[in-house]
């Protein structure tokens, strides 16, 4: 079984991926990890991002194993990540990374922007994981605090609404596989659930489609 999982930043959907690939022993890729470990590479090597040919030769030769998520869920990587994702040739070089774990033995959990619409389009169970800009803005500025990234001040705040605000313009208005709903994806909106809530609805779905 293939659970296909789409949204913003900053909707759960990483959460619920999570403990979806945890309830079915299933192995669960965050693709947007990807897009980051090709941001962050770019930044940390001083290349233009907007540089689409070295962004693809680096997307070439991305190798999973070297995604360290600690490194890579920062505000920088974040952003640096949205601005190569919207490069065609980036993306199409990180097809076959993507299909061939969602079409492991066994099945799997993708989480990201174009899983049921581009790289799993024949997926079992697809959900699209939406809340409103400023829940999801609260929740990530609650983990940037947290993580020490950010001081918590009005400020701080209205800087992250703000960065959610143009990401999510960038996702859902590039050419290439821009963010949408799949025709066949059942949307939860979680701006008024908790965790357990959130996580109970999107089992239904799968539980209703496996
Ligand atoms: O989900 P996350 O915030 O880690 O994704 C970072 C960025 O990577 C997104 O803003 C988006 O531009 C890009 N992305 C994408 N397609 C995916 C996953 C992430 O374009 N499947």
């Amino acid at each position: 079984m293939i659970v296909a999982i789409d949204g913003p930043a900053a909707s759960g959907k990483g959460t619920l991926a999570k403990r979806l690939a945890a309830h079915y022993g299933l192995p669960h890729l965050d693709t947007g990890l990807i897009y980051r470990g090709v941001g962050r590479i770019m930044v940390d090597r001083g290349f233009p991002l907007d540089n689409v040919e070295i962004a693809t030769t680096i997307a070439e030769n991305l190798d999973l194993a070297d995604l360290d998520p600690e490194r890579l869920r920062t505000k920088d990587a974040g952003e640096a990540a949205s601005v190569v994702a919207a490069h065609g040739p980036v993306r199409k070089a990180l097809i076959d990374l993507q299909r061939a774990f969602a079409t492991q033995a066994g099945g799997a959990v993708l989480d990201g922007r174009d899983i049921g619409t581009v790289i799993a389009p024949d997926a079992e169970a697809k959900l699209f994981i939406t809340a409103s800009a400023e829940e999801r803005a609260r929740r990530r500025f609650r983990e940037l605090v947290g993580r020490g990234e950010i001081t918590d001040t009005p400020a701080g705040f209205a800087d992250v609404l703000a960065d959610i605000l143009k990401r999510d313009a960038r996702d859902s208005g590039r050419a290439a596989a821009p963010l949408l709903v799949a025709a066949d994806a059942v949307t939860i909106d979680t701006t008024a659930l908790g965790i357990e809530e959130a996580f109970a609805a999107a089992l239904a779905v799968v539980e209703a489609r496996r």
